[in-house]
């Protein structure tokens, strides 16, 4: 297959699959290649010919994809009718409330208490930072002359009682409140946890976190591999189904301005997104930014590098090439690197 939907499999097995997921590299690097299961594809809209919409759609329906490209590809042809409506009926809204620890720091540092506003926050996980335990280590690397064993915690704390504890390696001064090395460190962040007393989220299609259907999708869309991430995304679910997220169905920007709002007097706004501007076009992501640099509170963002271009005219390092980490930004200052999923925070000497 010669065709840009042959390049978008290519290119998806190449920078986004390589390392991270061989079975959905292989199925990529085949479907790229195929001619029929290409001009299936190209029957959809441009925006519904993604590798993960596909992926996830054939795992969705009960399809194999961990059995080799033979039996994907004569599953997959053989339910096209299936496997296209799904494609069309759904979006990627991969929940991922990892991201939570990339995020902690901004929001354990401003003045509480906070009400939480999420723009794309699928199913709303990433609302519930002060309800996960957090895991921060090192990478490895020589310190002082010594070497830190790999992976050496920086520091654990969070909620009392989670089903989630979110791993995240850091490097660069991370804002702790005490530094790691001093005594009592990290016993002094058991407190470190922001006061969320309102939160909500907006969504194009938000999920429920109550509905097996939603929730069936959303698991549909972590890569096969990553059980670690399943079984994070299942804890986040019991979480949320505890206390369900307010969640406005619309776009961001028709909405953003109402629901911040509603948000109660007394506490600090704070508008955040994390993996959702990408999905604008760049007119929408500009008008985005001139709505939220007039209300009130803070906004924080946690995008691509090249989504938000007055984000990235100020980093300070340009990030290693082909790393598909993050920018994190309070109120447009880029203050770190992240890992996509929320796996790593490499904090700026000069944020
Ligand atoms: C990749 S998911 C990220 C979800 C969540 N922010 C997280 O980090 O786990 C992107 C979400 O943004 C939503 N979205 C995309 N464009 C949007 C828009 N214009 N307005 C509201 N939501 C949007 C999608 O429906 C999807 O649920």
């Amino acid at each position: 297959m010669r065709s840009d939907t042959g390049e978008l499999y290519r290119a998806f097995a190449e920078r986004e699959a390589h390392g991270n997921s061989p079975i959905y590299q292989e199925l990529a690097e085949r479907v790229a290649e195929d001619g029929q299961l290409g001009a299936l594809l190209d029957g959809l809209p441009a925006v519904k010919r993604q590798p993960n919409l596909l992926f996830a759609a054939v795992r969705h329906l009960g399809g194999p994809v961990t059995e080799g490209w033979p039996a994907f590809r004569d599953w997959t042809t053989e339910q096209w009718a299936g496997v296209s409506a799904t494609m069309l009926e759904r979006r990627t809204q991969t929940n991922e409330a990892g991201r939570c620890a990339t995020l902690l720091p901004l929001l354990a540092a401003l003045p509480q208490p906070l009400a939480l506003i999420e723009v794309g926050a699928s199913a709303g996980l990433c609302l519930y930072p002060d309800r996960y335990r957090y895991r921060y280590r090192f990478p490895a690397r020589e310190e002082g002359g010594r070497e830190r064993e790999a992976g050496a915690p920086v520091a654990e704390f969070g909620a009392v009682v989670s089903p989630v504890t979110l791993d995240c390696a850091v490097s660069g001064p991370v804002p702790f409140p005490g530094r790691p090395d001093s005594p009592g460190f990290p016993g002094s962040l058991r407190e470190w946890l922001p006061e969320v007393v309102w939160r909500a989220g907006i969504d194009l299609d938000p999920l429920d976190v109550r509905a097996e259907e939603d929730m069936r999708w959303l698991e549909s869309l972590v890569w096969p591999e990553q059980t670690h991430r399943l079984e994070r995304l299942r804890g986040a679910v019991r979480v949320a189904r505890a206390e369900p997220p307010l969640l406005v169905r619309g776009d961001l920007n028709a909405t953003v301005r109402e629901v911040v709002a509603q948000a109660p007097a007394g506490a600090t706004p704070v508008v955040f997104h994390s993996a959702v501007l990408a999905y604008l076009p760049p007119e929408e992501r500009e008008e985005f930014a001139a709505t939220v640099r007039r209300l009130p509170g803070h906004w924080i963002s946690n995008e691509a590098v090249s989504v938000l271009p007055a984000v990235a005219r100020r980093l300070p390092r340009p990030a290693p090439s082909g790393s598909g980490l993050f920018v994190l930004a309070l109120d447009e200052r880029p203050v770190a690197f992240t890992g996509p999923h929320g796996q790593s925070l490499d904090w700026f000497d000069e944020a």
